[in-house]
């Protein structure tokens, strides 16, 4: 199979482009990135397999993709602006990658006769659960950030490019990934990086918010089921069904870390903050046989211990722009921070 990623630099991608080679022996990847903040090649500097080839370029650029699609196969797309944070700031890039760029990739993909096309979507898409309920593929969505409504937007798209065109689309809508390469604005390499320096731990609001964590291994195993497996015009959630709440996660971690929960440190709520993100996966489970493997304990002690050992990329992929960026959200926080003492056992 020739296959083409988009943003195979970043998080999942660079780790889906691991699993594939390793997995699939005769497969060829094409992979398509613009090198955002998010996006690096230190990321990708043990692939160093010849079936696996880079083109720098934005998935909104016609003529680029055009020229990178020749000869494809299937194409799994994960080319995004991915944080809600950095969408709350400004949202222009998130509607002109994830929803115009999707829309560019789409029809190019179209015109170039691809066989199978994956939208790496996200569970974001359907908001907030109730207490007591899961989301499946017939929920409705109702987006809460830009970043979530953008990717509902991609998600609409591709849903009707199959209804119009019987463009064999694939939907995926997984839930929060944890693991080695994720850019560390996001939650759990954030924790990570910051307790080893002795710093404080931003919680937003209560931080009792509930999220279900996924080790990025086992997304990656779903959408090779769904790659492989996969009905066309179908939607999938791929969940983990490893609920908790912030504060336990950052708790778990610092513990990992060997650091004490005093650097806890609660600041102003996330505007339009989700409560929880909840999936019934049972689809992906009864279609393709698929199941997470990697439990929370031992995914999140491999991915301390990679974030421990690998501080040179968090140096290199963090940049002078980066930095910049964090600080600027960190100090509008901090000003209505309210430093909580933590007390043992205390949620
Ligand atoms: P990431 O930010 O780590 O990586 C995104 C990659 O896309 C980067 O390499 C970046 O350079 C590239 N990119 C951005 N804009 C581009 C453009 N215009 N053209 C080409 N490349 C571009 O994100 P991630 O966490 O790896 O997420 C990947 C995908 O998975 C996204 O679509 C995201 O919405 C989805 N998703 C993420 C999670 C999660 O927990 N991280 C969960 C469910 C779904
Ligand atoms: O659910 C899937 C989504 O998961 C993906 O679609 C997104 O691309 C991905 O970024 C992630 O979104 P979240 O907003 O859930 O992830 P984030 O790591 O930003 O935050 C996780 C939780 O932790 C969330 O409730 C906000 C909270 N948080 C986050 C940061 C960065 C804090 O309390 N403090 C922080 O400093």
């Amino acid at each position: 199979m020739k296959l083409v990623v988009t943003g195979g630099a970043g998080f999942i991608g660079s780790n889906f482009v691991r699993h594939v080679l390793a997995r699939h022996p005769r497969y060829t990847i094409r992979n398509l990135d613009k090198l955002t903040y998010s996006g690096n090649l230190h990321t990708l500097q043990d692939v160093k397999d010849r079936r696996h080839t880079f083109v720098r370029g934005d998935i909104g650029d016609r003529r680029r993709v055009q020229e990178a699609l020749k000869g494809t196969d299937a194409i799994v797309h994960f080319a995004a602006e991915s944080h809600v944070d950095r969408s709350i700031l400004d949202s222009t890039a998130f509607i002109k990658t994830n929803v115009l760029g999707t829309q560019c990739l789409l029809d190019a993909a179209r015109h170039a006769g691809v066989k199978r096309f994956v939208l790496v979507s996200t569970d974001e898409v359907y908001g907030s659960a109730p207490t007591g309920e899961k989301f499946t593929e017939e929920s409705l969505i109702a987006p809460n950030s830009p970043y979530a409504a953008s990717k509902a937007g991609a998600d609409l798209l591709a849903r009707a490019y199959f209804r119009t065109y019987r463009f064999p689309v694939i939907i995926t809508r997984c839930t929060n990934n944890y693991g080695p390469y994720q850019y560390p604005e996001k939650f759990v390499p954030l924790i990570i990086s910051r307790a080893v320096k002795g710093e404080s731990i931003p919680v937003y609001g209560d931080g009792l918010q509930i999220r279900d964590w996924i080790h990025v291994m086992d997304h990656c195993s779903g959408l090779d089921a769904v790659l492989h497996q996969g009905r066309d015009g179908e939607i999938y959630n791929l969940g983990a069904g490893n609920e908790w709440t912030n504060l336990e996660i950052a708790r778990r971690i610092l513990q990992l870390v060997g650091k004490s929960d005093s650097l806890l440190t609660y600041v102003q709520d996330r505007p339009g903050h989700d409560r929880r993100y909840a999936l019934n996966s049972d689809k992906a489970e009864k279609e393709l046989g698929w199941g997470p493997q990697i439990t929370l304990e031992d995914g999140l002690k491999q991915t301390v211990d990679w974030y421990l050992s690998n501080d040179e990329w968090i140096r290199r992929v963090t940049a002078r722009t980066y930095r910049a960026y964090y600080r600027q959200q960190y100090d509008q926080r901090a000003s209505t921070m309210k430093k909580v003492l933590t007390r043992g056992g205390k949620k």
